[in-house]
């Protein structure tokens, strides 16, 4: 996989973060040590490859503040940047199920551009990457590491909740376990501060 080295990772995201400075800028930093630190203890991973994809992940942001048009703007960046590998990241990090009315949020693009996405989810196969910043994405507060079932919570409140919420906390759960068991331990052993984030008040 053709990747961004580190310091051209940090490069795009500190740049990404002056043109949108926001709390996904520090979500991103535990994205990518959460992918990292798993990574680290599976087999078929690199962990450096883990840490930048995981840096990467919300680089759409950088076009302001969106909704779900940030999968696109990030894939279409690291693409334009000769990172096409490297820019599905910013797409299927999102779809745990390839669906894309299965979103948080709203899709703020032109119907091409969701055609685009429908039509690229469809004709990839997800590999151990894209799970494992799926999954990261959803334990990675901007403070930190917290519980699966706490950000569930936190997002049912904000946004309310639709039939496909429970297929979609499954399919997070299922992450959660496969992982596990890839690493032969719970992924919230080798995740700092997990019970802090979880239960401070
Ligand atoms: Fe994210």
């Amino acid at each position: 996989m053709h990747i961004p080295t580190l310091t051209q990772a940090r490069a795009y995201l500190d740049e990404a973060n002056r043109l949108n400075p926001g709390p996904w800028h520090s979500h991103s930093l535990y994205v990518a040590e959460g992918a990292k630190l798993i990574a680290t203890r599976h087999s078929d991973l690199d962990p450096d490859a883990a840490f930048v994809l995981g840096m990467l992940h919300d680089i759409g942001r950088r076009c302001g503040v969106t909704s779900m048009r940030h999968v696109i703007d990030g894939y279409n960046f690291l693409r334009d940047e000769g990172y096409a590998d490297s820019a599905r990241i910013c797409m299927t990090h999102s779809f745990p199920i390839k669906d894309t009315q299965m979103i948080f949020g709203a899709w703020d693009c032109s119907k091409d551009e969701l055609k685009f996405v429908d039509d690229y989810l469809a004709n990839i196969e997800y590999n151990d990457y894209d799970r494992l910043l799926q999954l990261c994405d959803t334990i990675a507060l901007p403070s930190g590491f917290c519980l699966m079932e706490k950000r569930f919570i936190d997002v049912a409140l904000r946004y309310g909740v639709s039939e496909h919420i429970v297929p979609k906390w499954q399919k997070y759960l299922d992450l959660q376990t496969y992982f596990s068991e890839k690493i032969g331990r719970s992924i919230y052993e080798v995740l700092p501060k997990v019970v802090e984030n979880t239960f401070r008040f």
